[in-house]
């Protein structure tokens, strides 16, 4: 039985914290906030445990803002941080969420040593190497959650077209978190059918157009971004870290030299167990493929040189 905490007790970190407590696997949870919203972590964390009698588990889970709390974590999940706000540019929330993630890591060490992190912080590339450099962990130990949730908006698509359950489909998304993220239809099966198989190449394309958009579309919807996708996604890391399942996922990891990149995070797949990313996998792409995943590394590449400009790490 493990102890995991979760830094930012929003939207995205309270419900990574109910995700994970109802899943029952987890000896104790800490949901940390800043001290101003230490209360607010409180309450989310009580609400979390009067649930728990409903639900039958037994996880406990505390609220705090004080990191002495989260001392021997197994596994920390870092949420803090702002959302992109309206006239924010994206070298803007860089600067502010680095400051943010930078210093959460710094106390994060401080009193885990030995944990493994998971960085959802936007952006999240970009957040989860400064979170890395800070650390100066191993790079197994540090790594970054977009692709499990962008390829599940993937999936979810596919399965509401073609009429199936999402159980069904298998699919993989690689590169940056954003508008640049790489879609892989030809490993993308239907109970082990390709889809290519069974959508026109047309709707395929809308499809994949909209999962580039799906943060922004949920955005537009909601007046947030989305936390029940993204906490879960988060979640679903931690349990297969936890449970050494291991599990294949795309994850952000850092890269040195697979795929032609270097000193960069993005996401490709990977196998999750005990000691974080246990393996990267290196697919033999296609030209065109590599040609985007080359492109979504660049544009990761520069924000990651505006995260460096700030020498916080
Ligand atoms: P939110 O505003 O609901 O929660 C963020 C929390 O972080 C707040 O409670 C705030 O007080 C806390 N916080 C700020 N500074 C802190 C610090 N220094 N220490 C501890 N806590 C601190 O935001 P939400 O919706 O939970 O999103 C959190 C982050 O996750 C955002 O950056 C968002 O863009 C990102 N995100 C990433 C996704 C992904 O796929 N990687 C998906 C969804 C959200
Ligand atoms: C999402 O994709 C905004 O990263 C956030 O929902």
């Amino acid at each position: 039985m493990s102890k995991v905490t979760v830094i930012g007790a929003g939207n995205v970190g309270a419900t990574v914290a109910n995700v994970l407590a109802s899943k029952d696997f987890i000896k104790e949870i800490i949901l940390l906030d800043i001290p101003v919203k230490k209360e607010f972590a409180q309450g989310k964390a009580l609400d979390t445990w009067q649930q728990a009698p409903i639900d039958y588990y037994g996880t406990t889970i505390v609220g705090t803002d004080d990191y002495a709390a989260t001392a021997g974590s197994d596994v920390v999940v870092i949420t803090a941080g702002l959302p992109r706000k309206p006239g924010m540019s994206r070298d803007d929330l860089i600067s502010v969420n680095a400051g943010i993630v930078t210093s959460v890591t710094e106390n994060v060490v401080k009193y885990s040593p030995n944990t493994i992190i998971i960085v959802v912080s936007n952006p999240l590339d970009v957040m989860t190497y400064a979170a890395l450099k800070k650390s100066g962990f191993p790079a197994n130990r540090v790594m970054g959650m977009a692709g499990i949730l962008d390829t599940a908006r993937y999936r979810a698509f596919l399965a509401t077209e073609l009429g199936v359950s999402p159980k069904d489909i298998q699919a993989i998304l690689m590169g940056g978190h954003g508008d640049t993220m790489v879609p892989l239809p030809r490993y993308t099966t239907v109970g082990g059918i390709p889809v290519t198989e069974l959508i026109s190449e047309e709707k395929l394309d809308a499809i994949i157009a909209r999962t580039k958009d799906g943060g922004a579309e949920l955005g537009r919807l909601i007046g947030t971004s989305a936390w029940y996708a993204p906490g879960a996604a988060a979640a679903q890391m931690v349990e297969a870290i936890v449970k050494d399942e291991p599990r294949v996922f795309p994850v952000c990891a850092y890269l040195t030299g697979q795929y032609g990149i270097k000193d960069l995070c993005v996401g490709v797949p990977v196998v999750l167990g005990k000691n974080g990313i246990e393996k990267i996998f290196e697919l033999k792409l296609k030209k065109e493929e590599k040609e985007l995943l080359k492109a979504s590394a660049a544009a990761v590449s520069n924000m990651v040189e505006a995260f460096k400009n700030l020498k916080l790490a």
